[in-house]
């Protein structure tokens, strides 16, 4: 029976997981030298958890069980609700603002498309505690300091930002009632994915007054913050969120990458917990899906049981970012290969003990050391030495035989030299 991958999953072999190696390496030292701390949670939660305030899309993408005990469990397709329970738990000795990051593996049992499987890796970023637009802003700095770091300029990507706060006052203000405000973000999030008629479509099913899907439908469109003035007559909550988004920029102006960032009303999320800056990263040309996306949840701690602290962070998965990288040819020359300190080629069986000895002792003083299984000819052990880019071939042969010396080469200039066990084991530290 020949067993093949389930669909939407990937299987590392070497030179991929080189590439996931780069990214997700690349993702730590970033949070790292953004004053983040490491966490993670367990892969799978009560289904619960995430039925109550992700919203319908990610429950639909599920994949859940139920134990042998009868209880409901889903595996994560987010870690934000572990991140809430787990930050509740501790709510009263951690000091805040929290800032905390995790690479979790993630399953959401989506379409597999381009950019999008069933199985990948996140990074997250997340401030909790700080009601600061401070802390939005730092999220969204870490976010392009790490893209920027991989090379990726402001005419690659853009962080497109909005404020699900400006989006709500604008639909009360308009006429919206409150309690369909939940029900139509999905609608609007879903603009930018849907031909412009299938979108009025859903627009005017939502929302029945014509006038009033109209003017929300410029408002999605709107290209630049000033313009908002025209289109309606901003209330106290309104104008708050306006100065919000503004204070935002400034901020990301100040900190140095002000040229990726645009405001751009699309940006609602899917997720159901947002309350108030929400932004994505995109790829400047817009062919690909979202790089990552974020924003800030006010009531998510508050709605699993723990006080009413807000937070704000983002995720990031490596599949679009992979794709992007690699279009841009940012990961050419990038990539880890296997790299030793020594490799050992033993030219006759009996020396095979001598060759066992000698790449143990370098192994055990920390040396990355390999030897050939079989005494075949020098040709291609040496051969086999330079395809595991080793610096140093060690050639156990004649010498050895008659005077205990090993050959030591430097594969790069070719320089050879007859030293005794204790020289190499010297030599090399
Ligand atoms: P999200 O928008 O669902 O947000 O996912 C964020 C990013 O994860 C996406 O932009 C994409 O890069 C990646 N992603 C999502 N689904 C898939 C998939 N099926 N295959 C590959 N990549 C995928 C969240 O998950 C929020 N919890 C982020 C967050 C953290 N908000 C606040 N803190």
């Amino acid at each position: 029976m020949k067993i093949q991958s389930v669909k939407g999953t990937r299987d590392f072999y070497p030179p991929v997981m080189a590439v996931r190696n780069f990214i997700l390496d690349g993702w730590k030292s970033a949070s790292l030298r953004n004053g983040f701390e490491e966490y993670d949670g367990p892969i799978f939660e009560y289904l619960k958890m995430y039925q109550v305030k992700s919203g319908d899309e990610i429950v639909e993408q599920l994949f859940n069980f139920t134990d042998r005990g009868g209880r409901h469990l889903a595996i994560r397709p987010e870690i934000t609700p572990t991140l809430a329970r787990m930050v509740n738990q501790q709510i009263n000795s951690l000091p805040r603002p929290i800032k905390w990051f995790s690479i979790p593996r993630l399953c959401r049992a989506e379409r597999p498309q381009k950019g999008r499987l069933r199985e990948f890796f996140q990074w997250n970023v997340d401030i909790i505690g700080s009601e600061s637009i401070l802390a939005d802003a730092e999220v969204i700095y870490c976010t392009i300091d790490y893209l920027r770091s991989l090379g990726l300029t402001s005419k690659d990507i853009k962080a497109k930002i909005s404020s699900r706060k400006l989006l709500a006052a604008f639909l009360l203000d308009i006429g919206i009632a409150a309690d369909s405000l939940e029900s139509l973000y999905p609608i609007l999030d879903k603009k930018p994915k849907l031909p412009e008629d299938a979108f009025v479509e859903m627009l005017g099913k939502a929302v029945e007054d014509d006038g009033k899907a109209d003017t929300i439908k410029k408002f999605m469109e709107l290209s630049d913050i000033s313009e908002i003035a025209g289109l309606f007559n901003p209330g106290e909550e309104a104008k708050a969120a306006l100065q919000e988004l503004s204070d935002l920029m400034d901020i990301l102006g100040q900190m140095s990458v002000g040229d990726y960032c645009v405001f751009d009303p699309h940006i609602v999320r899917g997720l159901a917990y947002y309350t108030g800056i929400v932004f994505e990263i995109h790829d400047a040309a817009n062919s690909l899906r979202a790089v990552a996306g974020g924003g800030r949840y006010d009531n998510l701690l508050g709605d699993f049981g723990g006080p009413k602290v807000s937070g704000t962070g983002m995720g990031m998965g490596d599949c679009v970012l992979e794709i992007l990288l690699s279009e841009k040819g940012l990961l050419d020359g990038q990539l880890p290969t296997k790299n030793l300190d020594y490799f050992i080629a033993c030219l006759d069986t009996d020396l095979q003990g001598a060759a066992l000895e000698l790449t143990a002792a370098l192994r055990h003083a920390g040396f990355a050391t390999d030897f050939s299984y079989k005494a075949t000819g020098l040709k291609k052990q040496l051969k086999q030495a330079s395809a595991a880019n080793s610096a140093i071939c060690v050639i156990i042969g004649t010498e050895y035989k008659e005077k205990s010396l090993f050959l030591v080469k430097d594969m790069k200039t070719s320089g050879q030299q007859l030293m005794t066990k204790e020289q190499v084991i010297q030599a090399a530290k």
